[in-house]
């Protein structure tokens, strides 16, 4: 989807495999009736100031869910003095937000359960892991003093395969070819005069210029390849082998590379990117650190929400909270079958967002191939095989091994390989990416594990999206009775850690304006 059309109502099926790593389904929400809210970017953190002023106290709240918005409501919260408890079904913090480690244990729903083999030292991020410099994560990063590093989002040295080449080819190489004729097909067809009815002299000039430098044009105007596509052999003392002569216009349309090459040009994929040194979970450790570990019960899955005349009433595994508020934050899908007295049309509403499949495996190897023999530091093979991705890590640079993302895939493919067992999914992911890397992908294997993201229990789902609006979305952004609802499917930034921080945020602010507000 063109992201002109990301803020018209028509767009609420967002299909970002055009232009997000994720070639997923989003929800493009941006006219769903909500006024521009300022409040989001100017968040300002409850403080015990605000009280004092005013005279009130802070209220206890039950969050549901440890997830990055869980966490994010009770460490902001906690900042004010507000006594928050937290509860998480599972036996660890974070929810979509893993990093996996040696030892980790990766029970799924219906399945088996793996354990990370890997040797001390690599990490495997199997939910998020990239962040926007303009996303909030970079704020709680900062404020909470989590070491970021660069996440290599686009290499020029990754590959490029699809359906229609013969070959891998260097993403360089690939992008060359394809800018280079367009420029030469739009630069001939202005100097035929095909635009002069658009464009005046002085602009076509313009026009030529920019094409001549956007393509690597001849003086002809023609794409005869250029040193753009890279070398064979690179040069030194000697000018270099170039990589060849470019295949035809129309091989090069018909490889169809338009959506590897054009996969960071969007505002959430942009380069430079960045992810938290160490693993993409050190921002869950630091938000549950300064929330109070004391104040989060893992093992205590929620199993009923009450509103009360004057508070609410959370049972839970292992118990029951009385508090004055309650921020929910788990997947709409798990809250709509949740028993509750919150109404039909809040059921209604919670069942509209439709969960999206999503999977990954992480490939460990003993040498960094990708760096020694094939030159590749950080970044991502774009592929139409099933894979769709290969990451290739952004830390770690000439260690002895490193650990390779081998898919990252959504809907239809994740449903696929989410169905097999780990090993049929590791042995499908070896043969594909063998077709890009050769034997060595499969032959220099040490260990991997694979996540199903609609396969994890209190998850189910990787995000969500949603099918239509119906007021569902606009809903759910306000509280029913004393509970609250936050997540990054309440936003505008659906399955980025960004989107629950800022509906945190957002939660936060008008239940403390509540509270502030409450006379009794
Ligand atoms: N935000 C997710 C990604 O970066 C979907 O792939």
């Amino acid at each position: 989807m063109s992201e002109s059309k990301v803020m018209t109502r028509r767009a609420l099926l967002v299909g970002v495999g055009a232009a997000g790593g994720a070639g997923a389904m989003f929800a493009a929400m941006g006219a769903l009736g909500l006024a521009p809210d300022a409040q989001e970017k100017d968040f300002v953190p409850p403080q015990p100031s605000d009280f004092s002023l005013r005279g009130r106290a802070a209220a206890k709240v039950v969050v549901l869910g440890a997830g990055v918005a869980g966490l994010t409501c009770a460490y902001e919260l906690g900042k004010a003095g507000y006594d928050c408890t937290v509860l998480e079904a599972a036996d660890r913090v974070g929810g979509r937000n893993l990093t996996l480690r040696r030892g980790d244990r990766l029970p799924e729903t219906g399945g088996e359960t793996q354990t990370a083999e890997f040797e001390e030292g690599t990490y495997f991020n199997a939910g998020p892991g990239r962040i926007a410099q303009w996303m909030v994560a970079m704020d709680y990063c900062r404020e909470l003093g989590v070491p970021i590093e660069t996440f290599v989002n686009n290499n020029a040295s990754a590959y490029v395969y699809t359906g229609g080449m013969k070959a891998p080819a260097r993403a360089r190489t690939a992008r060359a070819d394809l800018y280079g004729y367009v420029a030469e097909l739009l630069a001939k067809a202005t100097h035929a005069g095909a635009l002069n009815r658009r464009l005046t002299k002085d602009d076509r000039e313009r026009l030529a210029e920019f094409l001549r430098r956007f393509g690597d044009l001849g003086p002809d105007l023609t794409y005869g390849g250029s040193t753009r596509r890279g070398f064979e052999t690179y040069p030194g003392v000697t000018g270099g082998v170039p990589a060849g002569t470019p295949p035809s216009l129309s091989d090069v349309l018909s490889a169809g590379t338009g959506r590897a090459l054009t996969m960071d040009f969007g505002y959430e994929q942009a380069m430079p990117m960045f992810q938290p040194v160490g693993g993409m979970d050190a921002i869950v450790t630091a938000l549950a650190g300064a929330v109070g570990r004391d104040r989060i019960r893992t093992g205590a899955r929620v199993t009923g929400v009450k509103n009360l005349p004057d508070g609410v009433e959370v049972a839970y595994q292992g118990g029951t909270l009385r508090a004055d508020y309650c921020v929910a934050t788990l997947p709409p899908h798990l809250l709509a079958r949740l028993p509750h007295n919150l109404g039909a049309p809040i059921t209604a509403a919670l069942r509209t967002p439709v969960p999206v499949a999503a999977g990954k495996i992480g490939l460990e190897y003993g040498r960094r191939w990708w760096e020694i023999d094939d030159r590749i530091y950080g970044g991502i093979t774009e592929t139409d095989l099933d894979i769709t991705h290969i990451w290739y890590p952004s830390h770690g640079y000439h260690s002895r091994s490193g650990l390779v993302v081998g898919y990252y895939n959504t809907e239809a493919n994740a449903e696929l390989y989410g169905g097999l067992p780990h090993r049929d999914r590791r042995n499908r992911a070896l043969t594909q990416g063998k077709k890009i890397h050769g034997d060595k992908y499969r032959a220099e294997l040490r260990s991997s594990v694979s996540i199903a993201w609609q396969r994890q229990p209190h998850i189910e789902g990787a995000w969500v999206y949603w099918p239509s609006h119906q007021g569902a979305f606009a809903l759910l952004q306000r509280p029913a009775g004393r509970v609250y609802f936050a997540g990054d499917w309440l936003t505008h930034l659906i399955a980025w850690q960004a989107g629950a921080m800022e509906s945190a945020r957002k939660a936060v602010t008008e239940l403390h304006r509540r509270v502030l507000q409450t006379t009794s």
